[in-house]
């Protein structure tokens, strides 16, 4: 399977270095960076191509991993989906707008495209597409970060949102990935809060999900990458195990 990367940055790494070594029939052959400089040093470590022209990497790929940003998402995806290629995204919160998740899925279906969208930064995400059908009466998030995480510079604790994932998507677009991730699994608008915490130092994800099928909960406490701290180690790994999975036989857990 030949893949190209969208976004050569703290994900894009941890996702080259682990899979490159291992030469497991996935190639990424192609690096796309509006930075391209960080592109030709993935490019250069992977014996790939550093991608100017952004045409070109998709005619010679199978599968294209976005890992830059929303915006991106909205720019490229329609693209690559409409040449027939497959995707990876990682910048969820792009299809929290509603009108383009519907017009995504259209053209990826219309030109037999498939769309991945891993499970990130946290766990329950199986459980939560189970139920998601059969009586689930209530989903919320509560996220916790550093201020370093969050941008911000306070030294007390401080909810910085409280609502529906909805809204969360356009105050913190590159830091609701998981409200969006869990929203699209179970179809609907989940409750968020979004908490700055000076004394933590991990990206923490707390789920509650009840319903007819009883209640679980979900803590994950992620350590950030050190490339990028809004982003979770597991958000990376999970992308990995994704890529992985489309070269086997039996897949568990998904
Ligand atoms: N799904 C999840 O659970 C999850 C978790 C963490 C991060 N993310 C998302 O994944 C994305 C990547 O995260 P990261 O930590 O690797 O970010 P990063 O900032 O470390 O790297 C992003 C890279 O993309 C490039 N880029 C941005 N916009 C671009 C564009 N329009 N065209 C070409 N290149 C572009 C930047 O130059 C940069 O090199 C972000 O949108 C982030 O919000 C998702």
């Amino acid at each position: 399977m030949k893949v190209g990367i969208i976004g050569c940055g703290a994900i894009a790494n941890i996702i080259t270095t682990s899979i490159v070594p291992e030469n497991n029939g996935i190639e990424i052959a192609y690096f796309f960076d509006k930075d391209i400089e960080r592109a030709e040093n993935l490019a250069s470590f992977a014996g790939g191509v550093a991608a100017l022209d952004f045409d070109e990497m998709v005619d010679n790929v199978d599968l294209v991993v976005e890992c830059a940003s929303p915006a991106s998402v909205k720019h490229f995806a329609p693209k690559i989906l409409k040449k027939g290629c497959d995707m990876i995204v990682m910048s969820i919160g792009a299809f929290m707008d509603i009108d383009f998740y519907h017009e995504i899925e259209k053209i990826a279906k219309d030109n037999n495209a498939k769309v991945h969208l891993p499970s990130g930064a946290i766990v329950g995400l199986d459980g939560i597409k189970a139920v998601a059908k059969f009586g689930l009466k209530e989903v919320n998030l509560v996220t916790r970060k550093s201020p370093k995480s969050l941008g911000k510079n306070i030294d007390e604790e401080e909810i910085l949102f409280e609502g529906k994932a909805s809204e969360a998507v356009k105050e913190f677009p590159l830091n609701i990935n998981v409200a969006a991730t869990i929203s699209i699994a179970c179809q609907r608008d989940i409750d968020v809060k979004i908490i700055v915490d000076p004394n933590v130092d991990r990206n923490v994800h707390e789920i509650t999900a009840r319903g007819d099928f009883g209640e679980f909960k979900t803590t994950t406490m992620n350590y950030p990458c050190a490339a990028n701290p809004k982003t979770s180690m597991l958000a990376a790994l999970s992308a990995i195990r994704l890529l992985k999975s489309f070269n086997e036989t039996i897949c568990v857990g998904m």
